[in-house]
């Protein structure tokens, strides 16, 4: 869709409505205008044929005016009918007897036009009254006179094209104006896409919108809120990236060394030492790998289709994962729930986000600790998954800290990158849910809530 046609096409249309309009006023005014020029005549000879009505020897008697006729027939092709007739006694004079009488009574003495039809032809007809005061008994008698409406079309066909004809010139000079203008109002959205055409692709400062047009400014300020989000979003992916390649390269710069050092070893139980090590550290980095691509797999810019899921079968899924490494570990994991406890979501990031969670529990919580996973729902209907240990717990100075990405508690004693929880916080913003970090109800440990709307 053209802006630019879409107005013309509002502009214009209504122009071409009210061309109509006129056009049909005018007709009215043309014929109105043509029987106005033409009645005069008519009535004339009328009035002058009532004129010479008289009353010989008891018996009407008329001394037609021809002259008055004549003018009447002079007038291009029409022809002309009369009829002069008499109430008492209710007789035609002379004249054309079948001459329709008039279809309104009439009244005094002022003559009434009227059209009608007679022979197969539209006429118009004038009738005049007149009383015959002298002799009692006798008339009124009533004159009509009527003529064919060539000449009459003719004139206000003519008055009919003449003012349809000014008024289109007037209206195409209309349309062009309003064609010129409406380009001549479109050029401030035509120099913004200049100026937005003409950008380097890596331009994503926003537009100024002061200097568009009123009407466009909310469209330019959404756009320029969309391109600040995009560079947000492009600023996360350029720290993302050199976050990653920063937190491989030493671990890798570590195996290498350690691997160098291995192959110097003459020692066997010595070079046995080293591979352990390089084997832990493998398992780091892998580790690393691992959640740094979780990281990015939660990534807001991602899109992915989300459905009803169980909580309740999520969580009991990751929970059993990590069995092992709690047994490993010597602490007791515990799950409850109360029931099938459905959310909105997608099955693989919730259940990271609860791996994420009970992993650190399992970490952090010294052997001997207990560990418990529970899902259930508060009072006001939200889905809650906790995750509760009885271990150190996290100071509340660390707790806003501790869900930015590479940030450890005093640089924190086990292995771990420091992604686990900046995940577990992406994963809740895309299901709006909020994560909160509280005190243990023994007032020993941490207890992760994770609220679901
Ligand atoms: N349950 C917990 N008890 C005590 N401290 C915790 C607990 N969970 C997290 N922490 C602290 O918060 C820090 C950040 O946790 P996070 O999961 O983000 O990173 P990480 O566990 O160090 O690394 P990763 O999980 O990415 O391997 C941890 O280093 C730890 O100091
Ligand atoms: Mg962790």
């Amino acid at each position: 869709m053209r802006l630019r046609n879409h107005l013309l096409r509002w502009l214009l249309l209504p122009l071409a409505l009210v061309w109509a309009i006129g056009f049909h006023l005018d007709y009215a005014r043309s014929i109105a205008q043509a029987n106005e020029a033409y009645d005069r005549t008519l009535a004339g000879s009328a009035l002058a044929i009532a004129e010479r009505v008289m009353v010989r020897d008891g018996a009407f008697s008329v001394d037609l005016p021809y002259a008055a006729l004549e003018m009447l027939e002079t007038r291009a092709q029409d022809r002309v009918f009369y009829k002069v007739s008499s109430e008492r006694p209710a007789m035609v004079v002379t004249g054309h007897e079948d001459l329709p009488g008039p279809a309104a009574a009439l009244e005094g003495d002022q003559p009434v036009f009227e059209d009608a039809r007679y022979q197969g032809e539209a006429i118009r007809m004038v009738a005049v009254r007149r009383p015959l005061y002298e002799e009692r008994g006798l008339g009124p008698v009533l004159v009509q006179v009527a003529e064919t409406t060539a000449a009459r079309q003719a004139m206000s066909t003519r008055i009919l094209l003449d003012s349809a004809l000014t008024q289109l010139t007037l209206i195409a000079a209309a349309a062009l104006l309003i064609t010129f203008g409406v380009r001549r109002g479109l050029e401030p959205l035509r120099r913004i896409r200049r100026e937005i055409a003409g950008r380097d692709e890596f331009d994503l400062t926003p537009i100024d919108a002061r200097a568009v047009p009123r009407e466009v400014a909310p469209l330019i300020e959404a756009l320029n809120l969309h391109t600040e989000r995009q560079r947000q979003l492009n600023e996360a992916h350029r720290q993302f990236i050199a976050d990653a390649s920063h937190q491989l390269k030493t671990p890798l710069t570590v195996l290498k060394t350690q691997a160098a050092l291995a192959l110097q070893q003459q020692d066997v139980a010595r070079m046995r030492a080293i591979v352990a090590e390089i084997h832990d550290a493998t398992d780091m980095t892998a580790r690393t790998i691992n959640q740094l691509l979780a990281l990015a797999r939660s990534e807001p810019g991602h899109l992915m289709p989300t459905e009803r899921v169980d909580l309740v079968e999520i969580a009991r899924g990751a929970t059993f994962d990590l069995l092992p490494n709690a047994l490993d570990k010597g602490v007791e994991l515990g799950f409850e729930d109360s029931g099938a406890t459905p959310v909105q979501g997608q099955a693989l990031l919730l259940r990271e986000l609860v791996s994420n969670l009970t992993d650190n529990a399992i970490r952090y919580t010294p052997r001997g600790g207990a560990i418990t996973v529970s899902v259930g729902q508060a009072p006001d209907g939200q889905a809650l998954l906790q995750v509760q240990d009885n271990g150190p717990g996290i100071a509340p100075e660390h707790r806003a800290k501790v869900f930015d990405r590479f940030y450890r508690v005093n640089g924190a004693l086990s292995d771990g990158c420091g992604l686990g929880l900046a995940i577990v916080r992406q994963i809740c913003e895309r299901h709006g849910a909020l994560a909160e970090l509280q005190t243990a109800a023994s007032g020993q440990g941490l207890c992760v809530v994770v609220r679901f709307p």
